[in-house]
């Protein structure tokens, strides 16, 4: 049975740059039968441009600097217990949620990596698997723990990388892979 809109599990999208899989998320989660809501869009950084899809789609944002990581964490632990957030998806948020942050946030934190895990965590994994001279690359989503890019996988899509990719065919490729994967993997783990 299809969820009603009243009944979609709140959601927290952080960011930290471009924000298209946050853009996708926002175009999911306005599908009747999507299972989530955007109710916040955090980013680190006022510079980041998917902030611009918040604004455009009246979603409330913040700007946490985690300056001091401990207290930007304790901000966002209350803003997310005020607004009943169930889940965060973690879309190119470039900061590392501690241990004590995701066990105090009593719901699911996933993330959306570029690369096959536990093949290339970290930056740069477009050009570390050219480098290899891997035949395939693809996208993960997975739960968050403190350890980067560690947790238990949730869905994958793999691609084939032709003798012609470079870094921007491979990153265009993979994150057109992203944008199905993500909402995918959340309508798995909610369902
Ligand atoms: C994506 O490739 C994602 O997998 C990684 O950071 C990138 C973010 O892209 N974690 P965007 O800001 O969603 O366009």
């Amino acid at each position: 049975m299809k969820k009603l809109t009243g009944s979609k599990t709140k959601t927290a999208v952080f960011i930290s740059g471009t924000g298209s899989n946050l853009k996708n998320l926002i175009n999911f989660s306005y599908k009747k039968n999507s299972p989530i809501s955007i109710d916040l869009v955090i980013s680190n950084t006022k510079k980041a441009n998917g902030l611009t899809y918040a604004k455009k789609n009246n979603i409330e944002k913040k700007i946490i600097s985690f300056n001091n990581q401990n207290k930007s964490e304790k901000k966002i632990i209350n803003i997310l217990y005020l607004k009943k957030i169930k889940l965060i998806c973690l879309a190119g948020f470039m900061k590392i949620l501690s241990k004590k942050f995701i066990k105090k946030f009593n719901g699911k934190v996933v993330n959306i990596h570029p690369s096959l895990l536990p093949k290339y965590k970290g930056l740069n994994t477009h050009k570390r698997a050219l480098e290899n001279n891997e035949k395939f690359s693809g996208c993960t989503v997975h739960y968050v723990t403190s350890k980067l890019d560690s947790g238990k996988i949730i869905m994958q899509k793999k691609i084939k990388i032709s003798k012609i990719d470079n870094v921007s065919s491979l990153k265009r490729k993979i994150l057109k892979k992203e944008h199905k994967l993500y909402p995918e993997a959340i309508r798995k783990i909610l369902s």
